[in-house]
């Protein structure tokens, strides 16, 4: 039987998920119910109804975690859970589970940061990953640009001084009448339309802070005056702006740093125009760029697994009054200037 099994638990937002991973790579199994058709009627998570549904879904989902792996809980070395950032009720169900399990297993149980996770989730995939790395991590909640020199070692380079891109994303859609989530709708939409409209940039030659909120405006303000104007040109405009602003951020901050590479995580890695676009930097730069798996971008638990064996060999054990953060932030060694 293989050693350093780690069972991750997921449950900071609308996924409940449960992965089985060897050391700090090896995915044995990595399931995902995702709660997106419970949510879809409202346009948008309602924190209740995800946390109420995590309760009824976590023990089936562990439970075929276990069994996709083909262990037992006797095998189980470490029971990881996500206790932030996410919405609190959400969080709660996933870190009680891990802790209830721990217990009655009687196996080390370790607290995981969610941006954590989605930062080392390049790592699955390529364990091999020569540092120092810059790295974007974009989703929902997030738009940070991070720069690993060593391992568990982070400078935050810069961040969204407002909306996260996915959430930017997600209004945009809304405006649109796309649905939820927005981000894969925009995505698939825009693939039909042409760049035509020039949106701004924002803060696109400034530092490494983001800014989506002014972008948002300017696209819901443009359909209010061009209502003939078509959804898939929208799309793929409002698209081409934020892309174009994430990869001439992440090209420059991988310059300054003499970066060996370049990564990307969280769900908006998932876009299909801005991993290209993070190919065609690394390109130009001669860096090696790294896009994890869809599966990887948006939020599992393999990515949680991992990190929690990892943080586990270099900090230990958690102890069991440790709770859920939702403010947690990611733990770094300070802003850059
Ligand atoms: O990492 P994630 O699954 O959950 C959080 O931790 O927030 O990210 C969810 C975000 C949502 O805003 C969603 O619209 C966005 O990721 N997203 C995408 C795509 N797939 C998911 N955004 C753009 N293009 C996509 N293909
Ligand atoms: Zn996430």
């Amino acid at each position: 039987m293989t050693n350093n099994l780690t069972l991750g638990i997921e449950t900071s937002c609308d996924e409940t998920a449960a992965a089985v991973v060897a050391d700090d790579n090896t995915v044995l199994s990595s399931v995902v119910s995702s709660q997106v058709d419970l949510h879809a009627r409202y346009g948008g998570v309602v924190p209740e109804v995800a946390s109420r549904a995590h309760v009824t879904l976590v023990a089936p989902v562990v439970a075929q975690a276990l069994v996709e792996a083909g262990v037992e809980p006797k095998d189980i070395d470490l029971v990881a859970a996500t206790r932030g950032p996410g919405l609190v009720g959400s969080l709660l169900v996933g870190v009680s589970a891990a802790k209830a399990l721990s217990l009655v297993w009687d196996k080390p149980f370790k607290g995981v940061n969610h941006l954590e996770a989605h930062l080392y989730s390049c790592f699955l995939e390529e364990p091999e990953l020569e540092l120092p790395l810059v790295v974007l991590l974009v989703s929902g909640g997030h738009t940070i640009l991070v720069s690993m020199e060593e391992h568990l070692q982070y400078l935050i380079l810069g961040e969204t001084l407002d909306d996260a891109v996915g959430e930017a994303y997600d209004k945009v859609a809304r405006y649109l009448g796309l649905g939820y989530p927005g981000g894969p709708a925009i995505d698939q939409l825009a693939v039909h339309g042409q760049n035509s409209i020039k949106f701004p940039r924002p803060m696109i030659n400034e530092g490494y802070d983001f800014s989506f909120s002014g972008l948002k405006t300017s696209v819901i303000n443009y359909v209010r005056q061009h209502p003939e104007a078509r959804t898939e040109d929208i799309a793929a405009s409002f698209q081409e702006a934020a892309v174009e602003v994430l990869a001439t951020k992440t090209k420059r901050a991988a310059i300054q740093i003499n970066a060996k590479g370049v990564c990307i995580g969280g769900g908006v890695a998932a876009n299909s125009r801005l991993r290209e676009a993070i190919f065609d930097i690394c390109l130009e730069e001669d860096l090696h760029p790294f896009v994890p798996s869809r599966a990887y971008c948006t939020d599992n638990a393999a990515m949680v697994a991992a990190i929690g064996w990892r943080r586990f060999r270099q900090d230990g054990p958690d102890p069991l009054d440790l709770g859920a953060d939702p403010n947690l932030r990611l733990p770094c060694l300070s802003l850059m200037p």
